[in-house]
């Protein structure tokens, strides 16, 4: 019987840049899933790749002095050496400059225009060139970009429109018949509320003030604008749209992508437009898109321009590939967005791996061989207790657990539970102290002890093979494992271990670091000595002239100055972008009982109502004055508990002395929408 198949994509990077550890944390993820699914017996097809057109590419070669390709040769071969240190397996990698990929654009574009899916306009609009991306009067910030904050500039185009409309309600049903399509769950609403509802605008996919892209058959001025051509290498790269029979039977294959991973920042690209180009080309449409959450540093987001993105590479070469992926999939929630600190990893390589993990491995061999001359030897049913039969009721356990939280991309919660059986086998070694069997001559105790922990490292180092491979197969050498006994579709099989088995003395799998020191070195090799702050602020090179402000104690400052005396860091953008602020409605509100001062209410937040206290009572008498009133909800607060009451979120308010004004919206913003 044909295996069944699984198809996993990452995003497709811009080679603008070298890649950072943001874009290793996706691609380790979709490797380590990669890696599981082949483990369960899966065909696998894993792709990646880079996005190679348009505009600030073809800047950033010039400002180089380099030949474009020649630019991007490098910048590739750098990527997939990245990605080869990072033991990262892929089946795949598209360009989106190689042939086969543009020939198949350019014939999607051409049936888009016959289709009339594809139309000629004229674009006017704002234009961000570093993002690429064009903006509405109604959506800038203050006359900028709304993603950078930098100047934009008016432009008046021909373009290329893509009739996005017509295909919303066949998209909204998609979504209410495939509840599983969108994860995580949030992020759904956010597009239908912010996307969707408001009126989803036709999306211009063609321009013709830069040239360095894919050209349009029929009109050659007209070159294919990013995302049509980006988004398409998902499936120009398994064969769509080709003349050769075997990449035809490749697509029917893989094709609808099983996962496709992408970071919150596309997740609008991937959800929206990338299924109305399915739907108009007749394809069906993956069948899971994840958008995960972001590294961050202390001052916010990486970026090349803040200063503050940590090189992957140099990691690597310090701690080795194995330690990288553990942390990147183990730190953060996947989902979520989190906090790169030196002082949280080396406590996690420390701590996990070190003294967790390596020390079980370690100190187990070391046992066999001084007690047993190495050999592992199968106990007699009358040497085995309860300890033995619970150990392998939590290793057996934890395989169905790591197997369940894989599935649905819980990678640290996988790791968790992985690291309760690493913790309990350790345990279990303190409780039956198989050094005191050896004293007191107990041998076939000491056996039945010596085999439950090799039978447990068993377990354990098959399923830490998607997140570290290396040291997985460090120990299976050591240990002598076969390929039988590491097969995971049987790993928790009675008797699977064979008996008599050598298992070398080895060395510990993982360094003990000392924490501080290794924290500074960290800190000088990454050259984040304040975590990173210092690059959030304006440049200190007299040639800028913010620079001139921060020196004569100017307007930053100033900033700085006020934040001090209320106690408060001076904080970047994107920290504060991470308070999820909301519009919402009063549906309900009451007085908490034995709680003179808190109101329970009801908040109606367009696709949730929210229970949150506030403490706002003496200013509301009596409560269902509140009732109908449009509020602004921090929405993404972690939940409390008030006088035994759950409260999920916060009302703002603004206060002065006795005086308090709840913060407001008009009424015609709907409940849900999004306040920046
Ligand atoms: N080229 C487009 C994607 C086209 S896909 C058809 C693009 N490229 S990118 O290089 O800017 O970023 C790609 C992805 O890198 C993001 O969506 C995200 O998955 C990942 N990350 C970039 N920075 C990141 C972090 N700091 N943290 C986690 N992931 C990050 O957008």
């Amino acid at each position: 019987m044909a295996k069944s198949t699984f198809y996993v994509t990452t995003p497709i990077y811009y080679p603008n840049d070298k890649l950072h550890i943001g874009h290793s944390y996706v691609t380790v993820a979709a490797d380590a899933i990669a890696r599981y699914k082949r483990l369960r017996g899966y065909d696998v097809m894993f792709l990646t790749g880079t996005d190679e057109h348009g505009q600030k590419i073809q800047n950033r070669a010039i400002e180089a002095g380099k030949d474009v390709m020649a630019f991007l040769d490098e910048i590739i071969a750098w990527s997939q050496d990245l990605w080869a240190r990072l033991d990262v397996t892929y089946d795949d990698f598209i360009r989106t400059t190689q042939e086969r990929h543009k020939k198949v654009v350019e014939a999607i574009f051409e049936r888009l225009i016959e289709q009339d899916d594809v139309y000629l306009g004229d674009y006017e609009g704002w234009y961000c060139t570093p993002c690429e991306s064009f903006w509405s009067q109604r959506e800038l910030v203050d006359g900028n970009c709304p993603d950078c904050g930098r100047p934009v500039k008016y432009v008046k185009e021909e373009s290329y429109f893509f009739r996005m409309s017509k295909y919303v309600d066949r998209l909204l049903a998609y979504y209410d018949e495939h509840p599983e399509f969108i994860q995580p769950e949030s992020r759904k609403h956010e597009m239908i509320n912010n996307f969707i509802k408001p009126g989803l605008q036709d999306l211009c996919v063609s321009r013709t003030s830069f040239d360095w892209g894919i050209h349009v058959r029929r009109d050659p001025k007209h070159v294919v604008y990013v995302w049509l051509d980006a988004l398409t290498n998902y499936i120009t790269a398994i064969g769509y749209g080709s003349d050769d029979p075997a990449l035809q039977e490749k697509f029917e294959k893989f094709w609808p992508a099983d996962l496709q991973l992408v970071g919150k920042d596309i997740v609008r690209f991937h959800v929206i437009y990338w299924p109305i180009i399915l739907m108009a080309l007749g394809l069906p449409l993956p069948k899971r898109v994840y958008g995960h959450g972001f590294f961050l540093m202390k001052d916010g987001k990486m970026s090349k321009s803040k200063g503050n993105v940590i090189d992957p590479k140099l990691l690597i070469d310090r701690y080795g590939s194995d330690a990288i992926r553990y942390f990147l999939l183990r730190e953060i929630p996947f989902g979520q967005d989190g906090v790169f600190t030196p002082e949280a990893m080396v406590q996690r390589l420390n701590f996990d791996l070190a003294n967790d993990f390596g020390n079980l491995i370690h100190r187990t061999a070391a046992m066999l061989n001084r007690f047993c001359a190495g050999t592992v030897t199968r106990p007699t049913g009358a040497a085995l207790t309860n300890a033995e039969a619970a150990l392998a009721q939590l290793a057996k356990e934890t395989v169905q657990e790591t197997e369940r939280q894989l599935e649905v991309l819980q990678f640290s919660l996988a790791l968790t539970a992985i690291w309760r059986l690493v913790a309990q086998a350790n345990k279990y070694i303190d409780d039956t102290a198989p050094w005191g069997l050896n004293k007191s001559g107990n041998t076939e105790r000491l056996n039945a002890v010596m085999y439950t922990l090799v039978d447990t490292i068993r377990v354990i180092s098959v399923l830490v093979q998607p997140f570290m491979p290396k040291a997985a197969n460090r120990v299976f050498e050591q240990y002598g494992f076969t390929v039988e006994e590491t097969d995971w579709n049987t790993l928790t099989e009675p008797g699977k271990l064979s008996a008599k088995k050598h298992v070398a003395e080895g060395t510990p799998l993982f360094p003990r670091l000392d924490v501080n020191d290794e924290v500074t070195e960290l800190a000088q090799l990454t050259q984040l000595e304040d975590g990173g702050l210092k690059t959030a602020l304006p440049s200190a090179d007299p040639a800028k002239p913010e620079a001139a402000a921060t020196a004569a104690g100017g307007p930053v400052e100033a900033v700085k100055e006020q934040a001090a005396r209320e106690g408060k860091e001076v904080i970047g953008i994107d920290t504060f972008d991470q308070v999820e602020l909301r519009v919402g409605q009063v549906l309900t509100a009451e007085r908490v009982e034995k709680a003179d001062k808190l109101l329970r209410l009801e908040i109606d937040l367009g696709s949730e109502v929210r229970q949150i206290v506030s403490g706002i009572a003496k200013y509301f008498d009596p409560p269902s004055v509140l009732v109908g009133r449009k509020v602004v909800v921090v929405a993404n607060l972690k939940p409390v508990k008030l006088r035994g009451v759950d409260s999920n979120g916060m009302i703002l308010a603004a206060s002065e002395g006795d005086e308090l004004t709840l913060v407001t919206v008009p009424e015609s913003m709907p409940n849900g929408a999004v306040v920046k």
